[in-house]
């Protein structure tokens, strides 16, 4: 089959990044990375992609006055590739509607909680404040409201006794790069879609993610 041509948005560091570069070298994803691209231009993600010959393109949102103005000039360096995937990795942007509805259904993001847990900001920290039992990671759709795209894949672990956030952090995003590529490969390869706000598996409306555990 075709691989999905697809184009990831990092802001950061790009571990994420690189669990999709070497699944996609290793052949087990049917994606095709042909654009990364960051709002940092200090981002070490770039680094990671230049270092696997994928080409590199890099916008400032501080030059622009507003966010619309911004995604748009996103989306022109988006559409020059005409990717059928894009991938929030680390993206530390909020979107505009006008950007989610441009791509709807073929953008995909991951939260650092068990949603609709913890939407937002320091996910670990929060989730050990509230005394809970399980943690982790969910890949979704992304929609117009912040975190809150239907799920696809989540996967989980057991908070430590005494377990800090620092801890937490390395094997969540551990967890991160196992489940996001293979969500994504699901959507490349239509096993998953989006249809009027659903996340769709195998013909049926995923209601709650598919879970995965990790120990
Ligand atoms: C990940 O933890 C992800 O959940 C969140 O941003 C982080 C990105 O980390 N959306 P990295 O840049 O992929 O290392």
């Amino acid at each position: 089959m075709d691989k999905a041509k697809t184009a990831i948005l990092i802001s950061g560091s790009g571990t994420n990044l690189q669990a999709f570069i070497d699944a996609a070298e290793k052949g087990d994803v049917a994606l095709d990375i042909g654009l990364v691209f960051s709002n940092v231009d200090s981002a070490y993600g770039l680094v990671r992609a230049a270092d696997a010959g994928i080409p590199t393109a890099f916008i400032s949102h501080r030059d622009y006055d507003d966010r619309e103005a911004f995604d748009r000039a996103v989306a022109g360096v988006l559409d020059d590739y005409d990717p059928d995937l894009v991938v929030l990795a680390g993206f530390m942007r909020i979107l505009s509607p006008w950007f989610v509805r441009r791509y709807a259904g073929r953008i995909l993001n991951i939260h650092p909680a068990l949603l609709p847990l913890y939407p937002g900001l320091n996910t670990h920290q929060r989730a050990i404040d509230a005394g809970d039992e399980w943690h982790g990671s969910t890949v979704h759709f992304v929609t117009e409201e912040l975190d809150g795209g239907p799920r696809v894949l989540a996967g989980r672990l057991r908070i430590g006794d005494g377990e800090d956030a620092e801890a937490l952090t390395h094997r969540v995003q551990a967890i991160e790069h196992r489940i996001y590529p293979k969500a994504a490969d699901w959507v490349a390869r239509g096993r998953v879609s989006f249809r009027d706000g659903n996340a769709i598996r195998d013909g049926e409306i995923l209601e709650d993610p598919v879970v995965e555990d990790f120990t």
